[in-house]
């Protein structure tokens, strides 16, 4: 597991912003495992604007989001289709038909997740770019005695509902469910990169890192891949030292 610390935010954003547009001039048609939340959305900032000033291609490149509310239509602006669209999608050259995310909107969830996984099994994700919870959580895994290895359905956690009701008109409009890429899936990536910011997420950044693998934390289970690379600011690391 690498680790890097960065004094600013910008140097954070800048550094897995480089990484994953030199993997897209290097392989054209590389597949990208991607997330939500606020924390990659300075990173995708940084994309575009590599993506205008050197004219980097992602035509051929194919994404795969990790998880999507249930019940919320892409054009709701608090799904994350429509993150992905306003962030990154509307503002690089990708094709439409080359991003994914599953559907939590499909009538049968499940098979969409089997589908999901299948998917990701034919086109295995070169590098997955990971936020990390407050409670340890990558993706939507929730802190569990078990943990799903594939796509599932997840009852999001009260904590999880309240971190993410800033985002909301209110707390009820915050979805009960999800549909996530599982530990398992989120594994398969040759390459993960963990970018964490803030003080409010020091402690669980050293429990993932340096704590036992436990399924409570199910970013622990990022110390059994073998290139792992986490991005943290000065806040998020303060702990580490
Ligand atoms: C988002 C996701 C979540 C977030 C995590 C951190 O697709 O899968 O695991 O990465 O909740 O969110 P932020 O970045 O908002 O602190």
């Amino acid at each position: 597991m690498e680790i890097i610390q960065f004094d600013t935010q910008q140097e954070l954003d800048s550094y897995a912003a480089r990484y994953i547009t030199n993997l897209v001039k290097e392989k054209p048609q590389a597949v990208l495992g991607l997330a939500t939340g606020s924390t990659p959305i300075g990173i995708y900032d940084k994309i575009v604007q590599i993506h205008n000033d050197e004219r980097v291609s992602f035509k051929q490149v194919t994404t795969y989001n990790l998880d999507e509310y249930v019940g919320l239509q892409p054009q709701n602006d608090q799904s994350y289709a429509y993150y992905m669209n306003s962030h990154l999608f509307s503002r690089i050259d990708i094709v439409a038909e080359q991003t994914h995310l599953p559907n939590g909107m499909a009538d049968d969830v499940e098979a969409e997740c089997i589908q999901y996984d299948k998917m990701l099994a034919e086109q295995p994700v070169d590098v997955q770019l990971l936020g990390l919870g407050h409670n340890g959580h990558i993706g939507f895994n929730e802190p569990d005695q078990n943990l799903s290895g594939g796509t599932h359905v997840v009852k999001l956690k009260q904590e999880t509902r309240e971190a993410n009701a800033r985002f909301f008109d209110s707390m009820n409009d915050v979805p009960e469910y999800a549909v996530t890429m599982g530990v398992g899936s989120i594994l398969k990536a040759n390459t993960i990169i963990l970018a964490v910011r803030g003080a409010d997420k020091a402690q669980i950044v050293k429990d993932a890192l340096t704590g036992p693998i436990t399924t409570s934390v199910p970013a622990s289970l990022l110390q059994t891949h073998p290139r792992v690379i986490v991005l943290l600011d000065r806040e998020a690391g303060r702990m580490l030292n």
